[in-house]
């Protein structure tokens, strides 16, 4: 026996395993559990150790030697796993006998609503403080709704400003007449379709376009569509009605600017910016932002639907959510809505 082989002997390995069972039925926490484990198990352990020497050994010794050496590996394995669950019994009854009330909870995540359904609710509720009902509609949508019945006839130039995704379905005249809709204005002409005014409602809901994003545009977006038909309304009350919701959700001292705009289906079109300067303060001079499309109901959409139009008139606005959600909350890529990234939606 040479002297390797008898640093390696199986009697050396009997030591070894000796005293590790004595010092770990010693061990009375898990660190020094932890401790104990590192030093026999460990990577750089003294039973890795043994392992390793094996190739000092005469090839004749060797399968003995590998024997023993695993069966002990094995046995202390087993023995590291009692003795942790005895620890762990032994702190568990402790833990129960000492536990200090009075210590702050650990706090619990709320979850919270999407950015985006709070402003469609915080919209939604300005508008039926006024009066106004909510309904909802349809996102498959006929070109008939979308387009036709709101003035913009097939081949009508307007069609290009709504880029369209059309669903993949022809009908027996090889046209395609559905879509997903690009604005909530269809669901003006199915409401007046089948009801008489007087008409106040709101219609949110999700529309979609063929569109590049940008830091300001989505292919998928929410709207807000609002539609007033009655006897007398005018173009003061549709002004009137949209300064008010905009000091209800922005604040008392915003500004808030009417340029003419050209949508087919209102005569004569505005669009609403407001000065989100005159909200922040932050900085000199104005800094408009448009958030809606409106204008007073057109004619020909009112006799479309058998209205009498030297009886009644209306106003119908359509609202950009996003838009408005990004200035309350300070955002500023509208791509951050959509990307169910929980360490934005957290902060909402
Ligand atoms: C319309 O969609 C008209 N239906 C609005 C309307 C209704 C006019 C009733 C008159 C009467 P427009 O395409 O401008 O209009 O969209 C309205 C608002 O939606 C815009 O002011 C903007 O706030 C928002 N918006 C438009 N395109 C996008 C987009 N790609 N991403 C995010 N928001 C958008």
């Amino acid at each position: 026996m040479n002297k390797n082989s008898e640093k390696n002997s199986a009697q050396n390995i009997d030591k070894v395993l000796n005293s590790a069972l004595t010092e770990l039925s010693a061990t009375k926490t898990l660190d020094s559990l932890d401790e104990w484990r590192i030093r026999y198990l460990g990577r750089k352990g003294i039973v890795v150790q043994l392992k390793r020497s094996i190739s000092d050994l005469p090839s004749t010794e060797r399968p003995e030697f590998g024997q023993t050496i695993n069966s002990a590996s094995t046995l202390l394995e087993e023995k590291l796993i009692d003795q942790h669950t005895k620890i762990l019994s032994r702190n568990s009854i402790n833990h129960t006998e000492s536990i200090d009330v009075t210590l702050p909870g650990v706090p619990i995540n709320n979850g919270s609503l999407h950015p985006i359904t709070q402003t469609i609710r915080d919209i939604c509720e300005a508008f039926t403080s006024m009066g106004f009902e909510i309904i909802e509609g349809p996102e498959v949508e006929l070109d008939y709704y979308n387009f036709q019945m709101l003035n913009i006839p097939k081949h009508h130039p307007a069609r290009d400003g709504f880029n369209t995704l059309w669903i993949d379905h022809e009908d027996a005249n090889g046209e395609r007449p559905m879509l997903l809709r690009t604005h909530t204005s269809p669901m003006q002409i199915r409401t007046m379709e089948k009801q008489d005014p007087p008409i106040r409602l709101v219609v949110p809901g999700k529309v979609y376009r063929y569109e590049a994003t940008d830091s300001s545009h989505e292919w998928h977006f929410s709207q807000i569509e609002g539609l007033a038909v009655d006897k007398g309304i005018t173009f003061a009350n549709l002004k009137g009605t949209l300064y008010e919701f905009a000091r209800r959700l922005f604040g008392e001292d915003v500004k808030v600017r009417f340029r003419c705009d050209y949508f087919p289906f209102v005569e004569p079109g505005a669009e609403m910016a407001i000065d989100w300067n005159s909200r922040t303060k932050d900085t000199e001079g104005e800094n408009w932002v448009e958030i809606l499309g409106a204008g007073m109901v057109h004619p020909k959409v009112l006799k479309a639907v058998g209205y009498d139009t030297e009886k009644y008139t209306g106003f119908a606005f359509g609202i950009g959510v996003e838009r408005i959600a990004m200035l309350r909350n300070g955002i500023d890529d509208i791509r951050l809505f959509y990307n169910n990234d929980v360490r934005f939606l957290g902060q909402f």
